[in-house]
């Protein structure tokens, strides 16, 4: 049995790694397959990310797509160590700069991706919007032709995330969808990031939003949102909050997607 990675307890520890980050494998499977097309489509692809020192999605779309350029950056000096050693003995083409993604995205000169994955985990907070206005206002997007670039993230699901109640109210909802809270965290952050988008005149399509819980620290970690989001050159005037249908994944059925016995 493979010791948990980030397993912080005895119980957590002794559980299969597997089990470890049922929610986390499942969403970087979505957005493998929201973005290997588009990545493919591309001359030159090229991503950014915040790899920690896991590096499972990297490695699998380095063998998908071997001439993918891949910008990382990790702020926790001992987690950029243990990353960069990691992605070195795994002979990944990864150079992790050791900076925050904001500092990255307003100091460096401009190389434009076809996907940011914007793996926080943490709390909404003005650094992610800043990065999130920086990146539109520096043009760090690329659109190519037939494919547009991704946007995907994951954010903490919290009481901070009402702020955003006023906008995603102002959105039409399907008929029957009432707007409890959990409804509003969950649809927030696309009409956020739909905002700013809209004023360097491009749009956001919704393709997937996703609630796990994922025990991979301890049995009382928090409860994340992930997204992925197409931009588009152009403003979206029918964008909507509700277009994608919203998964909201209990450990029950985590198990049950992994096989693996509860
Ligand atoms: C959730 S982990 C990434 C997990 C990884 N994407 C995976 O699939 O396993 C997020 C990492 O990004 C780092 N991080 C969080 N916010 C950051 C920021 N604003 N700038 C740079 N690194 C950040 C954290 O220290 C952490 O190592």
């Amino acid at each position: 049995m493979k010791t948990a990675h980030y397993g912080n307890s005895r119980f957590e520890q002794q559980r299969p790694a597997v089990y470890q980050s049922e929610g986390k494998t499942y969403c970087r499977h979505i957005l493998e397959r929201e973005s290997i097309p588009a990545l493919l489509r591309t001359d030159e692809p090229r991503m950014f990310t915040l790899p920690a020192d896991s590096l499972e999605f990297e490695a699998s779309l380095n063998r998908a797509i071997p001439n993918l350029e891949i910008l990382a950056v990790e702020r926790r000096r001992s987690i950029h160590a243990t990353a960069q050693a990691k992605a070195t003995q795994l002979g990944l083409p990864l150079n992790i700069k050791l900076s925050s993604d904001l500092a990255f995205f307003e100091k460096s000169e401009v190389r434009q991706c076809d996907l940011m994955w914007l793996d926080y985990c943490g709390p909404y907070s003005p650094g992610k919007f800043n990065a999130m206005e920086t990146i539109f206002r520096r043009g760090w997007l690329r659109f190519a032709g037939d494919s547009n670039p991704i946007i995907a993230t994951t954010m903490m699901e919290g009481m901070d995330l009402n702020l955003f109640k006023e906008l995603v109210l102002a959105y039409a909802r399907p008929p029957g969808v009432k707007h409890y809270r959990q409804l509003i965290r969950m649809h927030s952050i696309p009409v956020w990031i739909n905002e700013i988008a809209h004023w360097y005149g491009c749009g956001i399509k919704v393709r997937s939003i996703v609630r796990y819980r994922d025990r991979v620290r301890s049995i009382n970690s928090r409860t994340m949102l992930f997204f992925v989001l197409e931009v588009t050159p152009e403003r979206r005037p029918d964008f909507s909050p509700w277009e994608a249908k919203a998964t909201n994944l209990t450990t029950a059925d985590l198990g049950r997607l992994f096989h693996v016995n509860n």
